[in-house]
């Protein structure tokens, strides 16, 4: 969608009249690998898309928030008010919105004193774990910048959506998704290291490879599902070992450190969830050091050690994501694939030879088929630059 197109879109639904619209792009992200590290203060290695979702919005003159999906159109225009911007369960989407308004004042003491119109187009795939919630609330922030005159830069904008998703929307969190979006940059990945936020931008250059991203079509609703238990499980591992060792977060462990003293953990099932986190920073550190010595066969392996964790320790896959994954593994000029994001369906991710991706797309989409019983998405994706203003 180009600016002119978001602007017509933007005035059929809200009119011309009125101060120039403000337009604005915040990606999706996908993450190479690194997961479930970031609520234990590991590393991950995400990077943002050139899909996402795109914003028109203009200041209003009252206390009116008004916000209209392109593709919610069944919902109409969905009302709110400055004076009213508690947490609305029936208003659906929108709490991502004014999830940011409310954030803005509660985290960053900025309020915004009159009212605004949004219109929202995205193409990110719906639920596929591509944190479409996150480009929201990140491109929202820009919107709030813009449109109010505010400098927040993207790091705080990102820490905003964090705050936001957390104590807003109930999901607890890290800040992998809003902080890929929000400082994405064309062609490369970040390396961040989640307990400090020191991080940086590594070159993605997959010589006659692509970046294949598999949707398993499988609803889900991420407060719904068990993220928030993986993260209270983790919780506990951490409060065992500190009888023990002084560790601010499971991932200051190294692998070695762990097995020493993961005894120290009283239920089994924490244990197991304490060792992916642990195991998964330490793979996330080396595929990036591999990664920057052109070993992309190297990388590719780790990414597949990776989802076998996923699958036997944390256990987030399911049958959809460990179908995906363990297909694209027989498929010759697969580099590797791994599931991606927060699990529990969503998305894989796959590096695959420029000239396998046919012949992966019909394996890895016949098998899912028959086994699942309904199709999986394949997505070649680019690798785009963070949230930013579409200017004309
Ligand atoms: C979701 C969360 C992230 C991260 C991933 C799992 O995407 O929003 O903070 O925890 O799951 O790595």
């Amino acid at each position: 969608m180009n600016r002119q197109e978001l602007l017509n879109a933007f005035f059929d639904i809200f009119g011309t009249d009125g101060a120039q619209p403000v337009c604005v792009f915040s990606p999706g992200r996908v993450n190479l690998i690194g997961e479930h590290t970031d609520y234990n203060g590991g590393h991950v290695f995400p990077c943002a898309l050139t899909i996402g979702t795109y914003f028109a919005a203009r200041k209003r003159e009252d206390r009116k928030v008004r916000f209209y999906s392109g593709n919610f159109p069944q919902n109409g225009i969905i009302e709110r008010s400055l004076d009213a911007i508690e947490f609305d369960a029936e208003k659906g989407f929108s709490n991502y919105l004014m999830g940011m308004i409310w954030a803005y004042d509660k985290k960053l003491g900025i309020r915004i004193e009159k009212g605004l119109d949004v219109y929202l187009w995205g193409n990110i795939p719906n639920s596929s774990g591509l944190s479409s919630s996150a480009s929201v609330e990140v491109g929202m922030g820009k919107v709030i910048n813009l449109l109010f005159g505010f400098q927040v830069p993207n790091l705080e904008i990102a820490k905003t959506g964090q705050f936001s998703e957390n104590r807003y929307n109930g999901l607890n969190c890290g800040i992998m998704d809003q902080f890929a979006i929000a400082m994405g940059a064309r062609d490369k990945a970040m390396f961040l290291d989640t307990a400090t936020l020191e991080f940086e931008y590594a070159p993605i250059q997959l010589l006659k490879m692509r970046i294949v991203v598999i949707c398993t079509n499988k609803k889900r609703g991420l407060v719904d599902s068990k993220y928030n238990e993986r993260c209270e499980e983790c919780g506990r591992a951490l409060q065992d070992l500190q009888k023990v060792t002084d560790i601010p977060a499971l991932c200051a462990l190294t692998d070695e450190q762990f097995e020493k003293v993961q005894d120290a953990i009283s239920d089994p099932v924490a244990r197991k969830r304490a060792r992916h986190a642990v195991t998964e920073n330490t793979r996330t550190v080396k595929a990036v050091e591999l990664l920057k010595k052109g070993d992309i066969e190297g990388f590719g392996k780790l990414m597949n050690a990776s989802h076998v964790s996923l699958r036997d320790d944390y256990e987030v896959t399911g049958i959809e994501l460990d179908t995906i994954a363990e297909t694209a593994w027989t498929v010759d000029g697969c580099i590797g694939a791994r599931m991606t994001g927060a699990g529990f369906g969503g998305c894989a991710v796959a590096i695959v030879k420029e000239d396998a991706i046919d012949r992966f797309i019909e394996t890895v989409g016949q098998k899912y088929l028959e086994k699942i019983g309904y199709a999986a998405d394949f997505y070649v994706v680019e690798i785009g630059d963070g949230t930013q203003e579409l200017k004309e």
